[in-house]
């Protein structure tokens, strides 16, 4: 845990005399020096465009598929084709969205999930309504946090176009068994898409075991930029009416690529997953080290955060007035805990929070509709993430605040 902290200059901030601890990280997780030092490294010393002649322009192409290759690596993909980039996980889903749909119409379906984040919600919802298609919202199940798994089952038809499903709640922490509402959609003869922007930070992807078409998910949720990936089939790609301008490239994965992509925020979301794969230890670059790293850095990940949510969500139970939301720790979760107050707004015990060096999120963090079936459309809850770099001691010093207020 030293080691780890000590990679993280945000980590010594003070705040009103207090060392900060940052909880915020389904918002965004702080960075380590080694994703700086790549990212400055490459806008000092490389900054190019691709595909010229000149060794700066030579060096940002091999950078760009050294990337492709460590996202291949990350998302277990069977090839590096697999693997493209764009803005953010949203800006990516509007965009593959749009380019299905051309080849959708009335009568097909579509299926999307009450307990997903918008991003993969609307995107869909946009697209089925241009494409005159049928929308249908898998609900909660009767326990209020997860997927009812039934009713998936029964919405599945011939008809159905495409899955939207999240690997991971960024509300309330729930994982939900996509391998399962994979096999689902794939006997109705779906695709599938999956959000795993919450889930990879916490649990290791591999999309070959998920049996998913697409996946995407955003490094700057894992200790890198601001920067989305997308892990998608080659063939079903290349199948695709893609909006495109003539001259860009028409092929896999560089076809999804719109515009000049963020060099350095490739160059440093490859860096976010070297970090991730060396908290278990030194790390080579070759592929199949690289994944053999990462399996061991989530093993040992898993269980801090195991331990952290157990403390985190039986704490908290011992505090007055709170109501926690989530599954309890040891089902299938990540380390995420929301919960309200009875009788302060989420936004105001958020703020108070601040007070004591906390810093934690508040709102319905774009899982709208999640939230208000959880009956705090208005308020919405307040989030409690653990990263990698959170403390035992932080954990008290949050639930000893919350039992303050
Ligand atoms: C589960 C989930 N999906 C999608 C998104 C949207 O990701 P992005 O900001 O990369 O568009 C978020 C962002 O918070 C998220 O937590």
């Amino acid at each position: 845990m030293e080691s780890v902290r000590s990679q993280f200059p945000a980590l010594t901030r003070i705040h009103q005399g207090h060392p900060v601890a940052y909880f915020d990280g389904p918002g965004g997780t702080q960075v380590p020096m080694a994703v700086v030092d790549a990212i400055g490294d490459y806008l000092l010393h490389h900054n190019a465009n691709t595909h010229w002649v000149y060794p700066s322009s030579q060096e940002t192409d091999a950078l760009l598929h050294d990337a492709r290759q460590v996202f291949a690596a990350f998302f277990n993909a069977p090839d590096p084709a697999w693997v493209s980039f764009g803005q953010n996980m949203t800006t990516i889903t509007f965009h593959l969205a749009r380019a299905l749909a051309r080849q959708w119409g009335a009568g097909d379906e579509l299926i999307v999930t009450e307990l997903d984040h918008h991003g993969n919600v609307d995107p869909w919802r946009h697209a089925g309504e241009d494409a005159g298609l049928t929308v249908r919202t898998v609900p909660l199940a009767a326990d209020g946090v997860s997927l009812d798994m039934d009713a998936l089952a029964s919405m599945l038809s011939p008809r159905t176009r495409l899955l939207a499903v999240g690997a991971a709640s960024n509300a309330i922490g729930t994982i939900t068994d996509v391998a399962a509402a994979t096999r689902l959609a794939k006997a109705a003869g779906a695709l599938v898409f999956v959000d795993a922007v919450h889930y990879a930070p916490h649990a290791l992807v591999d999309v070959q075991a998920l049996g998913c078409d697409m996946l995407a998910c955003s490094s700057y949720k894992f200790y890198g930029p601001h920067q989305g990936i997308l892990c998608a089939r080659p063939d079903l790609i290349a199948s695709l009416r893609l909006p495109k301008l003539r001259p860009a490239p028409s092929a896999p994965p560089d076809s999804l690529e719109t515009g000049t992509q963020s060099h350095e925020g490739i160059v440093g979301a490859a860096a976010a997953v070297r970090f991730l794969a060396s908290v278990a230890g030194p790390i080579s670059d070759a592929p199949q080290a690289l994944r053999a790293a990462l399996v061991e850095s989530y093993t040992r990940l898993h269980d801090d955060a195991a331990m952290l949510t157990r403390s985190l969500w039986e704490g908290l139970g011992t505090v007055t007035g709170v109501t926690r939301y989530g599954r309890p720790p040891g089902q299938p979760r990540t380390p995420t805990v929301s919960f309200v107050v009875a009788g302060h707004t989420s936004h105001a015990v958020a703020a108070r929070l601040v007070d004591h060096g906390l810093f934690v999120s508040s709102g319905d963090f774009y899982a709208q509709t999640l939230v208000e079936r959880l009956g705090h459309g208005q308020d919405g809850l307040i989030r409690i993430g653990c990263a990698c770099y959170t403390t035992s001691d932080e954990i008290d010093r949050l639930i000893a605040a919350v039992d303050s207020l």
